[in-house]
């Protein structure tokens, strides 16, 4: 295809305001996908996604639209559209998706109108200088409000209301206008066809027939079947193996030009060796200047995960390899704690890609496993003047502390003026500092905070959703660090701590967290044969204490006089029970308790 030809767009929008839903008419009308191979959701290809409704893991397909214009005559044209993941935790991905775009939809539920990801996701596509074209979806439904929704779409994008599309993903209407439109507002590619190749790597997928699939944008020169290439970040180089478009499967071409957007097989087996920003060259004759803007996700958030069954360990191993392969930004090390026996401490981008992981480990590879609570990456200097980075709260130093830093996000909140009070009393609650408050409409509100990283982590988004019955939406971006008063506090059984309940919490909140978690422990752990002190502790100083009082447990005392195979079997049961024990020095604790103790309520 020509490059005048040549459109490349996605479709930006808040979780739920029907991204996937508008790509599966599109592919059907451009007949890229027939009626009878049409499958709810055809870009979303794991299995989870579907479930779960959301994508993670963008893709790109290439669909034939003609244009008639003033004259009559109908021009063939050939659009990229460009899957991007919604949710926070993929910003990275997102972002890497809207760098090999020209333009963005940016699509809004028209009984919903803008939530805050449609914000951060415009910002984004705003500093990739994309041509916007916003667009109300959902028009069909029986609540959507089109007239007041695109006067709040165009008063942000600076448009006349007028000029906002309204389409139905769910029955098509209008959808067959705003491809016209596509190609008639958002402008061709651009590129040097002479210069060395340069092409980016927006996303990159491991594929257990074909290796990794890296998809990239052409943004100069060509890139030919059978070429051996490099990889600008690590110099790596690869003999390309297949090159070629989706439309919807993938199609074998003779090589992609300027402002193509494609595939690429080269053989290698980890997603790493082909990371998702880094630019593509030849190996011969290469370009000498990287694309700008490569970086490696940087897992912020950490949580171990321990097999319930110790001897499903090389197993959970296994299955982190396996899921590495896919996911560049996942990362553990191995973590062995007294309370929960060998595991992993594994990082993530966010709390989002922590369940999704731990769902796949658990679903895919059939594993039962506990997991901590999330933390995240506090810096510490020593009154010495060394440097420690702490990922783990058990890892937390004993010496003198001279300053504790921990990351802090700039988030913004949306939510209906109703509910201000409400989300600027959870926000305090949670260490926020008000930065500004914009009126987006007269009943609808954005707030922006800055809230440190492990309030957000900690349960904000439950909170801030149940303060609102559902309405308020958030999204938050890492943006520094900030000095905090934070002390670990240790969960003592008989004088012993527990690692798996260390925590670092902020000063004026650890007598809180240590009551609350002494109670919830008592519960939990049955009585022994001798009194047992459960304590909360900051370094030596105790700041709460509970007991569990001692109790003689006799199980044959029940059936006294009763027959024999009874006795066995309550006998064979106790014994089943034990080999679930895990010991705190001479305690003895169901492993059921520390999973329920670790399960947020
Ligand atoms: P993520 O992939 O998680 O970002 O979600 P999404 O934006 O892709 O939303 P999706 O297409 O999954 O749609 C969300 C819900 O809205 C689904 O239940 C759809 O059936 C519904 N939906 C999408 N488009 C329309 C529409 O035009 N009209 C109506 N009535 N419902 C729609």
């Amino acid at each position: 295809t020509p490059v005048e030809r040549i459109r490349n767009f996605c479709i930006i929008a808040h979780i739920d305001h029907g991204k996937s839903t508008l790509a599966d008419r599109m592919l059907q009308l451009t007949g890229v996908v027939d009626e009878r191979a049409m499958r709810a959701q055809y870009l979303d290809r794991m299995d989870i996604e579907r479930e779960r409704g959301i994508t993670v893991k963008s893709q790109a397909v290439r669909m034939p639209w003609g244009v008639t214009d003033e004259s009559g005559r109908t021009e063939a044209y050939a659009l990229n559209m460009i899957d991007t993941p919604g949710h926070v935790d993929f910003t990275y991905e997102v972002s890497r998706s809207l760098a090999a775009c020209e333009g963005a939809i940016l699509l809004v539920d028209a009984a919903q109108g803008i939530e805050a990801q449609t914000l951060a996701n415009l910002y984004l596509a705003m500093e990739n200088d994309l041509t916007i074209i916003p667009v109300l979806n959902k028009i069909d439904l029986p609540g959507a409000d089109p007239d007041k929704y695109a006067a709040e779409i165009g008063s942000l994008v600076g448009v006349d209301p007028d000029d906002v599309l309204r389409v139905s993903g769910k029955t098509g209407v209008g959808v067959p206008e705003l491809l016209d439109h596509v190609v008639r507002t958002i402008p061709a590619p651009t590129g040097d066809p002479d210069a060395p190749c340069r092409a980016m790597i927006f996303d990159s997928v491991y594929d257990t027939y074909r290796g990794v699939v890296t998809y990239v944008r052409v943004i100069d020169g060509r890139l030919s079947p059978r070429e051996r290439i490099a990889m600008m970040s690590t110099l790596a180089q690869h003999d390309l193996l297949e090159i070629g478009v989706i439309s919807p499967e993938p199609i074998p071409t003779q090589g992609l030009g300027i402002g193509e957007v494609g595939y690429l097989i080269t053989g290698v087996k980890d997603v790493r060796q082909s990371k998702v920003g880094d630019t593509v060259t030849t190996a011969r004759t290469g370009a000498t200047e990287a694309l700008s803007g490569y970086s490696d996700p940087k897992p912020m958030v950490f949580s171990g995960l321990f097999p319930i069954d110790g001897s499903d360990y090389p197993a959970l191993r296994d299955a982190l390899d396996k899921l590495k392969l896919n996911d560049a930004a996942l990362n553990y090390e191995p973590e062995t704690s007294t309370a929960l026996g060998f595991g992993f401490r594994v990082g993530f981008l966010g709390l989002l890609h922590l369940e999704i992981i731990r769902e796949r480990l658990e679903r895919e590879f059939d594993l039962d496993l506990i997991s901590t609570a999330p933390s995240v990456v506090y810096d510490l200097t020593m009154e010495d003047g060394t440097e420690i980075e702490v990922l783990n709260p058990s890892d937390f130093p004993e010496g003198k502390v001279r300053e504790i830093r921990e990351p802090v996000t700039r988030a913004t909140i949306l939510v209906p003026s109703e509910y201000i009070g409400t989300v600027m009393e959870l926000c305090q609650s949670k260490r926020g500092n008000l930065r500004g408050m914009d009126y987006l409409s007269e009943d609808r509100v954005e707030l922006r905070y800055t809230l440190p990283l492990a309030e957000i982590v900690f349960d904000f988004f439950d909170q801030l959703k149940s303060r609102t019955k559902g309405y308020a939406s958030l999204d938050y971006d890492v943006e520094g660090q900030q000095a905090a008063d934070l002390v670990k506090v240790d969960m003592l059984l008989q004088g012993e701590a527990v690692d798996a309940f260390s925590a670092i919490v902020h000063r004026d909140k650890a007598y809180n967290y240590g009551v609350e978690m002494a109670g919830k422990l008592k519960n939990l752990i049955p009585r022994q044969q001798f009194e047992v002190p459960i304590q909360a502790a900051i370094g030596s100083r105790i700041i709460a204490r509970e007991n569990i009082r001692a109790m003689r447990k006799d199980v044959l005392s029940k059936c006294y006089g009763g027959d024999i195979s009874r006795k066995r079997k309550l006998l064979e049961k106790q014994k089943e029970g034990k080999k679930r024990m895990k010991n705190i020095g001479s305690v003895e604790v169901p492993q059921e308790a520390f999973i329920a103790a670790l399960s947020s309520d």
